[in-house]
């Protein structure tokens, strides 16, 4: 990247200060531009500097513009109104309808919006949103909604720049109470999906669920039962009009539809764990201290054997070097469509053996919307949070996606270290640390069939119990032991891996295992820990390991026992 477009790319990340200091420059000096005028103009002087720009503003969507909305989302629903006041500078525009506001949307040429009872004609904004085309979501109508979720908007330079394209207020007689009525004002999540599977609902909107113990007995989880993880709304897209753009280190760029990497390139089927950051966040918690986002149980992690075609033979094809690339590419950056990004080293995007793709297929059938119909990007081996769902941009760069979801929300800080840390001290997490957990605690007795029958696999005539689980690593690294305890972890036994056809060049998939034992030897508190291939344990306690995000959960699983 050229030293200029670097400092320009600065600019155009840091918003509030650089608003700050062009709020504090017009004042002084009188500028002929407002404020918010004067930082358009540089903006969109910024993105047509290199295509790479428009890029930068819309990972700055995903850095800035979401930045403080995710927790919000989480917590509180979306609310019609926001609280932000407008600087009203007067009410001199016109009186507007609601239906003439709505004639402004997508695909007419003046796009217009509202915000409390005020309308915008925002068209000059959009091509230099920091957040790209996400706010095209908004026009036509109301943006209180979006800004409840994006709350970075509610400050004072960003109602400096709305006002800048106030054109008028809204009809009375289109209000009722002072307020635009709720069914004028457009839903984000009004078009996810229907969730018919056994989930366990963390939060509707966005829609967050885990799978339950009974599917994650399984090696393979079912479609509708693999655990979801929406910072934001699910895009509706079609898979015949979506397209992917991969974009050169030289700002060159080559478009495909799903079509072409069907017909161009080898498909390849990998088995695949998918495990979220937080997973079993909640033990965290009740073991140690609380910690901030949602509270996962065991079921944040899920497999599938996912049909796509390599992440390396596309980028090939599109003219990148994949043996042999100029030292300053250092990253692949993948984009959601509706505003996630994150990103990866590009070692691991052009490794034959990474087994990265571009997935279509979950399972043997498309993949659900929930998980990134039509295409998303899986990265076996690394943290969930870097398999993009919705993928519609590629970018061959020196630095990590800008988004909050790669310098921000997915990384580990010391025990010690508060709700405020120094980000850009801690690497993103890529690779997770070894993991396991019982999913499973059954009474099983000689006297029913089908338990006898495994009784006697394990040469066991008694009463007794069936302890069952998953264990993970990360990096494809295989677990290479399950060690399991019936007495709080003082006395050990190994667990049988259970045999299993996952596929791909490394363990990408997680081991499910089983320990059969007679009920007159157990204790009352069971317990498990993996070993990996590089003998990677996990840690007894949470103490070591705590941090208020609650990221990379992984002590020793407890599970009480009490005999019926
Ligand atoms: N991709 C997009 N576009 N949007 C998202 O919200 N969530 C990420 C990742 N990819 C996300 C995304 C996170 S944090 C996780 S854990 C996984 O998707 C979850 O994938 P799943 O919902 O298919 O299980």
């Amino acid at each position: 990247m050229k030293k200029g477009f670097r400092v320009a790319l600065r600019e155009v990340v840091r918003p509030s200060s650089f608003f700050r200091i062009h709020v504090r420059a017009c004042r002084r000096f009188q500028s002929p531009f407002t404020p918010a005028k004067h930082a358009l103009f540089t903006y969109s002087t910024v993105s047509k500097s290199r295509h790479s720009a428009s890029v930068a503003s819309r990972l700055l969507g995903a850095t800035l513009v979401v930045a403080c909305g995710i927790t919000t989302l989480v917590l509180y629903p979306p609310v019609v109104y926001a609280d932000a006041p407008i600087q009203s500078e007067g009410s001199l525009g016109r009186k507007i309808r609601l239906h003439e506001v709505k004639k402004h949307g997508q695909s007419a040429e003046t796009k217009w919006i509202t915000k409390g009872t005020r309308v915008y004609d925002i068209t000059e904004w959009i091509p230099g949103h920091p957040g790209g085309e996400v706010i095209l979501r908004g026009v036509g109508g109301a943006v209180d909604q979006y800004w409840n979720i994006f709350t970075i908007h509610k400050k004072q330079e960003v109602y400096d720049i709305l006002e800048s394209y106030y054109i008028g207020d809204i009809d009375l007689r289109d209000l009722v109470n002072g307020q635009v009525p709720a069914e004028n004002v457009d839903d984000p999540f009004k078009s996810d999906p229907k969730r018919h599977g056994d989930l366990t609902v963390h939060s509707e909107r966005p829609f967050n669920a885990e799978t339950s113990t009974e599917e994650l007995n399984k090696f393979l989880t079912s479609l509708d039962a693999f655990y979801v993880r929406n910072h934001l709304w699910v895009p509706r897209l079609d898979e015949f009009k979506h397209s992917l753009i991969v974009e050169m280190p030289n700002g060159e760029e080559k478009v495909y539809m799903l079509k072409d990497l069907k017909e161009k390139f080898e498909a390849l089927k990998i088995t695949a764990t998918l495990q979220c950051s937080g997973n079993r966040r909640r033990h965290m918690t009740s073991e140690a201290r609380s910690t901030n986002g949602l509270q996962w149980n065991v079921g944040g992690i899920s497999t599938a054997t996912w049909t796509g075609v390599r992440l390396r033979d596309v980028l090939a094809d599109a003219g990148f070097p994949v043996d042999d690339w100029p030292d300053d590419v250092k990253h692949a950056q993948f984009m959601g469509a509706e505003a996630y990004g994150a990103s990866i080293p590009i070692d691991k995007a052009t490794d034959k053996r990474g087994d990265v793709i571009l997935a279509y297929e979950m399972n043997g059938k498309p993949l659900p919307p929930d998980h990134g119909y039509p295409i998303r990007v899986l990265v076996p081996g690394n943290v969930a949070a870097r398999s993009v769902k919705w993928i519609n941009r590629i970018v061959l760069s020196d630095e990590e996606s800008n988004s909050q979801w790669q310098r921000r929300d997915y990384k580990c800080f010391g025990p010690n270290v508060g709700g405020n840390p120094d980000w850009d001290s801690a690497p993103a997490i890529q690779e997770m640390p070894v993991q396991s957990a019982i999913t499973s605690l059954r009474d099983i007795s000689p006297n029913s069939q089908q338990d006898n029958k495994l009784l006697q696999v394990y040469g066991l005539e008694e009463d007794s119990i069936v302890v069952e689980g998953y264990a993970y690593s990360g990096g494809g690294r295989r677990i290479v032991r399950v060690d399991v305890s019936s007495d709080g972890g003082r006395s050990w036994q190994q667990a049988e891996l259970l045999p299993n056809e996952a596929k791909g060049a490394k363990s990408w998939a997680w081991e499910r295992w089983r320990w059969v034992l007679p009920r007159q030897s157990a204790g009352r508190c069971f317990v498990v820990k993996a070993v990996d291939e590089a003998y990677n344990s996990q840690p007894d306690n949470y103490e070591p390991t705590y941090n208020v995000r609650g990221n990379l959960t992984s002590a020793w699983h407890r599970v009480g026992y009490r005999p019926e």
